[in-house]
């Protein structure tokens, strides 16, 4: 199944790399703001809180700035995995908490016996471009055994279709058209 992600982009060169992390970081302080830097809904924060240790695997973790920003909330006895099927964007471990673990993992294939029913919270973002028509079942299947009973598939999207730049801006059209020709190509609902 490794062939059925369309995700396009990935980058080969290492300024690709360092391009890509940027524009994901960017996109994390952005998404943030609108999201009033809530980096999980108010009742699941609350419920980990008052439930330590949280186990919490971010899927598609790519640069892992969401996972970097929620460990700061978190007490250092969290368990914090992100996983990816593209690994040149991981941080050097080095450089991250050390409760933060990343690996690879394909999101549509299934996932190694130690990470089944493991998790409090299962977080995915921006996934849309990863993702065809008639997938969506297969794919909250498979990160759904991740998950604890009674843990939370936190999944969060935002539209660029329907959103607007004051000013226009030429970067914002681009990224419409990226994304406009992906719905189309994925067989996506385009209205
Ligand atoms: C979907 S976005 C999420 C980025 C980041 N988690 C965030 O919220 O800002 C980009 C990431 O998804 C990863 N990705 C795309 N398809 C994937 C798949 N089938 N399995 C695992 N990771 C995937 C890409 O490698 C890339 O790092």
């Amino acid at each position: 199944m490794a062939d059925i992600s369309p995700y396009i982009l990935n980058e080969a060169t290492q300024n690709g790399i360092e391009q890509e992390n940027n524009r994901l970081d960017f996109q994390h302080y952005f998404f943030d703001d609108i999201m009033n830097n809530e980096l999980l809904p108010p009742h699941i924060a609350h419920e980990l809180a008052t439930n330590p240790p949280p186990r919490i695997c971010e899927m598609a973790t790519g640069s892992a700035i969401w996972l970097k920003e929620i460990a700061k909330t978190l007490p250092m006895s969290a368990e914090l995995v992100g996983l990816d099927f593209d690994t040149s964007k991981f941080p050097r471990p080095e450089t991250l908490a050390s409760n933060i673990k990343l690996g690879f993992a394909n999101a549509y294939e299934p996932f190694p016996e130690k990470f089944q029913s493991h998790f409090d919270v299962v977080h995915l973002r921006h996934f849309i471009l990863a993702t065809k028509k008639d997938h969506g079942a297969r794919l909250v299947q498979n990160l759904l055994s991740l998950l604890r009973p009674r843990g939370w598939l936190v999944w969060a999207e935002c539209d660029p279709i329907k959103t607007n730049a004051e000013p226009p801006s030429d970067a914002m059209f681009r990224m419409q058209k990226v994304y406009y020709n992906h719905l189309r190509n994925a067989d996506l609902e385009t209205e």
